[in-house]
């Protein structure tokens, strides 16, 4: 299965881009035999295989809560089910929430700016996202460290630097997987009862068709909202800063043309892709970059390698602060395109801005070990220790 294994030229690069590289040049649609899959690498192909759900479904047979929510539907289910919540992330509706995320990111500097082992990661843009979306499903404040704890287990990729096997990771994501469900049914359940103002509440009186959403499809939907969302966010502003202060004259013109904020985090999303891949199914046979892939089959869309082809973008291996236009699909294509995208950037451009504000002089701290987490399809820090 493509998120416990991850390709073996994933593993290998020293760098993902470097594997990307080779394979569009090479490979471009490659049949990996190990995974049984198509790993796909060029822009235009990407971009086809997320957006055709004529061909590419994103329907899989799956025991895990998220195939129950709109990730793994296609249309016009898909749409019927998307638009439920669709409204409470539409750029209004996120916008309102700005002065809530300011405190928190405002709160979590305070807490962090007298460590003396600051980590950017640990600190502040790994709480941050998991706070913002436990108050927007409604999770009390005083279950958030329980809550976080399972957030991070669900999502967890196998650690294999800390000798985890691909069953022990399996395990400890199911218990985690069994114990938040309980946990939402248990909120849900209160919920029913005492309606209030989260998006719990806006799910348990929607309808589709006439129908009330069942208990599964409403455990669906929280389990996506939490997984799609929070490490995809905290790497957008782990892999922004890095950029930005890999380069110290990045982060110091950033400081000195604060403008530039909302460009930075869209080249942010592109050169370090929070989100690398993507998977779908073929409904029929199908000919992509001159490989015919049949039916059935499993087709990887590596975001991560569109970003950076340079058939699509000029001096794609640089990060370019204000480069213009960004056409990137960090967030995916088609009918499928994030819906937590207004949430992500504000909460990226909010958290870098607290730091614009408050830590002008922010550095990397001088022999600082980066080690990138692993995961075929997170792409981000363990942690970024920073000095100010
Ligand atoms: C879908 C990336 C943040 C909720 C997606 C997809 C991508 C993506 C690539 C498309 C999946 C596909 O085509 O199969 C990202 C990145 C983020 C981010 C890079 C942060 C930088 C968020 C946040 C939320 C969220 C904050 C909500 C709290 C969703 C949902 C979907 C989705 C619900 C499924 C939409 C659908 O199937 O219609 N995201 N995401 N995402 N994202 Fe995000």
């Amino acid at each position: 299965h493509a998120l416990i294994i991850p390709a073996q030229g994933w593993l290998q690069a020293a760098h993902p881009a470097d594997w990307y590289r080779q394979m569009r040049s090479e490979a471009p649609v490659h049949y990996d035999e190990e995974r049984d899959c198509y790993d796909v690498f060029r822009f235009d192909d990407v971009q086809r295989v997320l957006a055709d759900y004529s061909v590419f479904s994103s329907q899989r047979a799956g025991e895990e809560l998220t195939s129950q929510s709109i990730i793994n539907m296609d249309p016009p289910k898909h749409m019927k089910y998307r638009q439920l919540v669709a409204q409470a992330f539409t750029p209004k509706a996120i916008d309102a929430l700005a002065p809530r995320i300011e405190e928190i990111a405002r709160e979590l500097l305070e807490e962090a700016a007298d460590r003396p082992d600051f980590d950017l990661i640990r600190d502040f843009s790994y709480p941050l996202p998991v706070i913002v979306i436990a108050e927007m499903l409604g999770v009390p404040n005083e279950d958030r460290e329980k809550f976080k704890h399972w957030s991070d287990v669900v999502v967890k990729g196998v650690d294999i630097e800390a000798g985890e096997t691909i069953e022990e990771n399996l395990k400890a994501r199911q218990t985690a997987n069994q114990e938040l469900a309980m946990y939402f049914a248990d909120i849900i359940q209160r919920r029913a009862i005492n309606p209030s103002n989260d998006m719990i509440s806006t799910l348990l009186s929607s309808e589709v068709d006439g129908e009330k959403l069942t208990i599964p499809e409403l455990l669906g939907f929280a389990f996506l909202l939490l997984v799609a969302g929070n490490e995809t966010t905290t790497n957008l502003i782990g892999n922004t800063m890095l950029s930005l202060l890999e380069t110290p004259a990045n982060w110091e013109r950033l400081v000195r043309e604060p403008e530039l904020l909302n460009a930075a985090i869209e080249e942010g999303l592109r050169f370090r892709s929070p989100a690398q891949s993507m998977n779908r199914y073929t409904k029929e046979e199908v000919e992509l970059g001159g490989v015919k892939i049949p039916a059935g089959k499993e087709v990887i869309a590596w975001i991560g390698s569109a970003n950076l082809d340079d058939a699509k973008f000029d001096r794609a291996d640089q990060f370019v602060i204000d480069r213009n236009p960004n056409p990137h699909i960090a967030f995916g294509m088609g009918p499928h395109f994030c819906l937590g995208a207004p949430l992500a950037r504000l909460e990226g451009r909010i958290a870098i801005q607290a730091l614009i504000d408050r830590m002008p002089t922010l550095r990397l701290a001088e022999g600082a070990d980066l080690k990138t987490v692993t995961s075929p399809i997170i792409h981000g820090l363990k942690s970024l220790p920073v000095v100010r």
